[in-house]
């Protein structure tokens, strides 16, 4: 069976950036699509021009900047608004627009106070207006999770007809468990007609921590896209994180899915996205916390040390970081101590690392970390204390 392609759509730049807190200048925003396309990305959401002149101005510089990946601005389904997105996109090689309307009960209701009827025709006219700036246009059915099936379809099929070659279905609100998303995807490629000529995507929320198992879902099912940020950032709890999907498609080879992501620069896009939006990483963060690949009890490090995979399933030089660290805290035994000595250059015989053991523990029980500094006061504590006890004796060689 030949390998699938998922397609890569970031939107750290658009739905990541309207966190409160990670808003980026030009400069900023074109530095972080320009690592987005160096990365593999294959379509860079760079901004919703409508928001401001700002934004605006990002999706402009981005499109003169970025020439493989798609570049791609948002839009409401409102003229104006994809008007500004074509024109803020005519620089780029690759324009695509997104634009869409909340297609559920709720937002029918309370944000449109319209009908199911209405929707589908402002939505078709949104996709026709859109054409008249680009080829490629995406629809997004706002709050697809909490859609009714049937009526998701009947969307889609009318977007199709008006001319979208890609449908978002996003879980705007992170309401749906993984098996209902993959079903709701599965649904929209057995029930709409000609759903075969476009690419659906998923789009998932972090509400409930489901984000990323809700896209796998989406893909298994069906969807060749998936919309992801670095580090997950994005409204409320966050989107899909670009780095979980893209190593969980890659870690698991029987799924037959491939991405055009380079994983050796995960690291560093994290890193950069991180200083330049102010939003640090929590540290036990798949692939990118600062814990993802550090060891701090006994038992694992014991593992690590004699064979990485013993607790580690992705190689670290995989996602750009080049080993594991081995941390050294109260918790950590006899051999991360020896491992952490010996890549200071000194070699411990079983009776010093006895007595150096005694110590760090001592050390250890009163602070969270102890650094290589530490470790070399211990040393030195120890061999005045092993002088003491065996006057002319070296505990420790040197190597
Ligand atoms: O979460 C969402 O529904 C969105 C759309 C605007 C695509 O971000
Ligand atoms: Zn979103």
């Amino acid at each position: 069976m030949e390998n699938k392609k998922i397609q890569i759509f970031d939107t750290t730049l658009r739905d990541g950036e309207q966190v409160p807190g990670c808003k980026l200048n030009t400069k900023e925003k074109v530095k972080i699509a320009k690592k987005l396309e160096d990365l593999g990305v294959d379509i860079i959401e760079a901004g919703f021009p409508t928001s401001s002149p700002g934004d605006y101005q990002s999706v402009e510089q981005i499109s003169k900047s970025v020439s493989n990946s798609i570049v791609c601005a948002l839009s409401r389904a409102v003229e104006k608004d994809i008007e500004l997105a074509g024109n803020a996109l005519k620089n780029a090689k690759r324009p695509r627009i997104h634009t869409g309307i909340g297609t559920s009960n709720c937002h029918i209701r309370y944000k449109f106070n319209s009908t199911p009827e209405k929707i589908i025709e402002i939505a078709n006219l949104s996709v026709k207006f859109a054409k008249r700036f680009v080829e490629d246009v995406e629809f997004y059915a706002e709050d697809a999770g909490r859609t009714e099936n049937e009526f998701l379809a009947k969307v889609c099929e009318n977007v199709i007809k008006s001319g979208a070659t890609v449908i978002n279905i996003p879980d705007t609100t992170g309401y749906c468990l993984p098996q209902e998303y993959g079903e709701k995807i599965r649904f929209l490629k057995e029930n709409v007609k000609n759903i075969h000529k476009i690419t659906l995507s998923t789009h998932c929320h972090n509400d409930l921590g489901l984000a990323t198992a809700n896209s796998l879902f989406g893909i298994i099912n069906g969807a060749q896209q998936v919309e992801c940020t670095i580090n997950g950032i994005g409204e409320r709890a966050g989107n899909t994180s670009l780095e979980e999907i893209v190593m969980i498609i890659k870690q698991n080879p029987h799924l037959n899915l491939f991405t055009n992501i380079n994983t050796k620069l995960i690291s560093s896009i994290s890193c950069l996205v991180s200083d330049c939006t102010g939003m640090k990483v929590q540290a036990n963060k798949a692939i990118v916390g600062v814990n993802a690949f550090s060891h701090s009890s006994g038992i694992h490090q014991d593992g690590v040390i004699k064979n990485r995979e013993t607790y580690e399933i992705i190689n670290p030089e995989d996602v750009g970081i080049n080993e594991s660290s081995i941390i050294l805290t109260a918790r950590s035994g006899r051999a991360a101590l020896a491992y952490r000595y010996k890549k200071l250059g000194y070699s411990l015989n079983k009776r010093s690392l006895d007595l150096v053991y005694s110590i760090f523990l001592n050390h250890a029980d009163k602070k969270k970390e102890i650094t290589d500094q530490e470790l070399k006061i211990i040393l030195n504590k120890a061999n005045l204390n092993s002088k003491l006890l065996h006057s002319s004796r070296r505990i420790i060689n040197v190597v």
